[in-house]
């Protein structure tokens, strides 16, 4: 692409600043800039001042009840050897979202890589392999792992999981797909410059990724293999039940085409994103989304109408995922402290927020689907995310959470 060509691109988003430095650029300075306007998706942008808006008023938000406890414990033989007679069948893949930044942790590289041993290394990926080898050690057989990466970490991660030889896990059976990134904006929706001659690219949130994973030729490659269930789930959860037959086998024998593991709210404003029906469908209401009034509903065994916090572990069918390929995805903002070029072009580093960064989130995926069971699970035994330095979801808090389950540290 050359300069015209860049040019007329950034004009058809009103983003022709990019350029405003390009003249006093070095040669190579100046081909990787137009390299990285070529490559660069900007369609997102356009949907930036509808997604300022708060969702249309006027919907209709019911509560959407989950499978219990009770009535999984009553069902878990059944259910589990239905889930495990897929797996053996290869029916099932498993999709770990790695692509994140983890910028409240404040680590400078995947979150996978994070040692949180205390006598000895454990690491986090090392976590969800150990909690995947156990159930490829129950059903006898392996299951194909994909890991989405992004263009911050997709070199380190896969470094290091050649390194550590996947912690055991058959080479042969992962696979790495790298997701999209967004250029940040400032209030006005303009792109911020990370320097006189590139953007300010950030990953664009976890929804994208079964696009990401089309563009990689690994739908393709699904559909061959026959698989027709995917287990998408967080990197930073790590008591996070990976492939869990008895989940599979209940989502099989609901005749659902998706699931999500939820946990029962500690209170009521708990802040997490609980299962819903919206409109009909079921889907994810945000915590504060709910009224005074929906956070103290209660149903007629007493307990919280919004009662169940989803925990970023879902279970799709391929053929249902396929239908919404070409969807627009529905776009969220993330208010960010982003160190960019002012005015003069000189970069600055921000002690409040200045720009947003632009994602698509993947519990925008469960409204899609016709239906999505809502699987309940006990907290302790598999929610224990890395998500904060300190305090709450902290290395430390899921310290506590792996010692009670038994895991050495
Ligand atoms: P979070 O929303 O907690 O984001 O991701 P994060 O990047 O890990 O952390 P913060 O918000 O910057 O502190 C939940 C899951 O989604 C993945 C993360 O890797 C994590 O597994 N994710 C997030 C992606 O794969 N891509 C993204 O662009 C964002």
């Amino acid at each position: 692409m050359n300069f015209e060509e860049a040019l007329n691109k950034l004009k058809r988003y009103g983003q022709e600043q990019v350029l405003a430095w390009y003249d006093g650029l070095g040669e190579a300075e100046k081909a990787a800039l137009l390299r990285e306007i070529e490559k660069t998706d900007l369609s997102p942008l356009l949907g930036f001042r509808a997604a300022l808006e708060p969702r249309p008023a006027g919907e209709k938000i019911e509560p959407l009840a989950a499978m219990e406890l009770e009535e999984i414990g009553a069902n878990r033989e059944r259910f589990t050897a239905r889930g495990l007679e897929a797996i053996r069948r290869r029916k099932l893949a498993a999709v770990l979202l790695a692509g994140g930044q983890g910028t409240r942790l404040g680590v400078d590289k995947s979150k996978g890589l994070v040692d949180i041993g205390l006598t000895h290394p454990l690491y986090i990926f090392e976590c969800l392999f150990r909690n995947l080898m156990e159930v490829t050690a129950q059903a006898g057989c392996t299951l194909p792992l994909y890991v989405m990466t992004s263009a911050i970490n997709d070199q380190a991660i896969r470094d290091f999981l050649r390194e550590k030889d996947y912690f055991g896990y058959p080479a042969e059976e992962v696979r790495f797909f790298e997701q999209e990134t967004c250029p940040a904006v400032s209030p006005e929706g303009k792109i911020l410059m990370a320097s006189r001659s590139a953007m300010f690219m950030a990953p664009n949130g976890n929804g994208g990724w079964y696009k990401s994973m089309a563009r990689a030729g690994i739908t393709e490659e699904l559909r061959r293999a026959g698989i027709q269930w995917l287990n998408a789930f967080a990197v930073d959860n790590v008591l996070q039940r990976i492939a869990d037959p008895c989940f599979l086998g209940a989502v099989l024998d609901r005749g659902c085409d998706s699931g999500a593991k939820v946990i029962r709210k500690a209170f009521p404003e708990e802040k997490v994103g609980v299962m819903c029906r919206r409109n009909g469908r079921a889907s994810v209401v945000e915590y504060y989304e709910l009224t005074p009034e929906m956070l103290e509903e209660r149903n007629g065994s007493g307990d919280l109408a919004y009662n169940f916090g989803v925990i970023l572990n879902y279970l799709f069918r391929v053929d249902a995922l396929d239908k919404f390929l070409g969807d627009k995805p529905i776009l969220h903002l993330a208010k960010k402290k982003v160190p960019c070029l002012d005015e003069k072009g000189e970069v600055i580093q921000p002690e409040t927020e200045n720009g947003y960064k632009l994602e698509t989130l993947i519990l925008d995926l469960v409204e899609k689907m016709d239906s999505c069971l809502p699987f309940e699970v006990v907290r302790e035994k598999e929610f224990a995310p890395i998500k904060n330095k300190t305090g709450v979801d902290s290395i430390e808090s899921a310290r506590e959470l792996l010692k009670l389950n038994g895991i050495v540290l």
